[in-house]
């Protein structure tokens, strides 16, 4: 079985595991750096991570067009019935469930959640899967740099990924750091260059994290995936 991950820009993530499309984040209308329309991109289950608007997105329009549930945190599965989501599934911080997809874990991510129309959005989230066929792959959406990471690394994670825009998540230095405190096989740098104000070297990133640790760094454009 192999697993694709898709870079769609900015934290938007695809993930194909098992013959599952799996949608993290689906920001792509008004994202410059989308490489996917929303009412193209495809989705079985969608995943949000927090509240902020480049991250919900156009997650609801999504789920209603294609059924997918949403998964989230409590607090932003309850807000999306009342958008008129039909199928949702609440989890939280340290929560696992075992989803058709694979084994679901929200880890604690360091960051905020109000949702944009001002309901509370519960607290910000990362997400832990184990594949059906056990590769781990840590997706951290917006985080700063914890101490803990370390803890999920003990998992033996395949494909962590990883902020580096820095002002609202780690920067390239601290994400540096979570690398070496992760130590995944492989890290995909993301949440970097949609704007200015998050603009950032990845290639220098990527040379400064071989030098230093044992991780293969993949640089992707918008729209590229690996297979793993
Ligand atoms: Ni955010
Ligand atoms: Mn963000």
């Amino acid at each position: 079985m192999t697993n694709k991950f898709t870079w769609y820009g900015h934290a938007a993530l695809g993930l194909e595991t098992g013959g599952y499309h799996i949608l993290v984040d689906p920001f792509l209308e008004g994202n410059p750096a989308a490489s996917v329309k929303p009412d193209h991109v495809a989705a079985d289950f969608i995943l949000i991570s927090h509240g902020h608007g480049d991250h919900v997105g156009d997650a609801v329009e999504i789920a209603k067009r294609t059924g997918a549930p949403i998964i989230s945190n409590f607090e932003i599965a309850a807000w999306a019935e009342t958008q008129g989501v039909k199928k949702t599934h609440g989890q939280h911080l340290g929560g696992g469930f075992k989803h058709p997809f694979g084994y679901l874990k929200l880890t604690l991510a360091l960051h905020g959640s109000e949702l944009p129309d001002g309901h509370n959005g519960g607290n910000p989230a990362g997400f832990l899967l184990t594949t059906n066929d056990g590769k781990k792959i840590y997706m951290a959406q917006d985080t700063g740099l914890f101490g803990d990471m370390k803890l999920i690394g003990e998992e033996g994670i395949d494909l962590a990924v990883l902020p580096i825009g820095d002002n609202f998540t780690m920067g390239p230095d601290d994400a540096l750091r979570a690398v070496k405190l992760i130590q995944p096989k492989m890290v995909v740098p993301i949440h970097y260059n949609t704007f200015d104000l998050i603009k950032q070297d990845a290639p220098a990133w990527a040379k400064r994290v071989e030098a230093e640790t044992k991780t293969k760094v993949k640089v992707l454009k918008p729209g590229e995936s690996i297979e793993f």
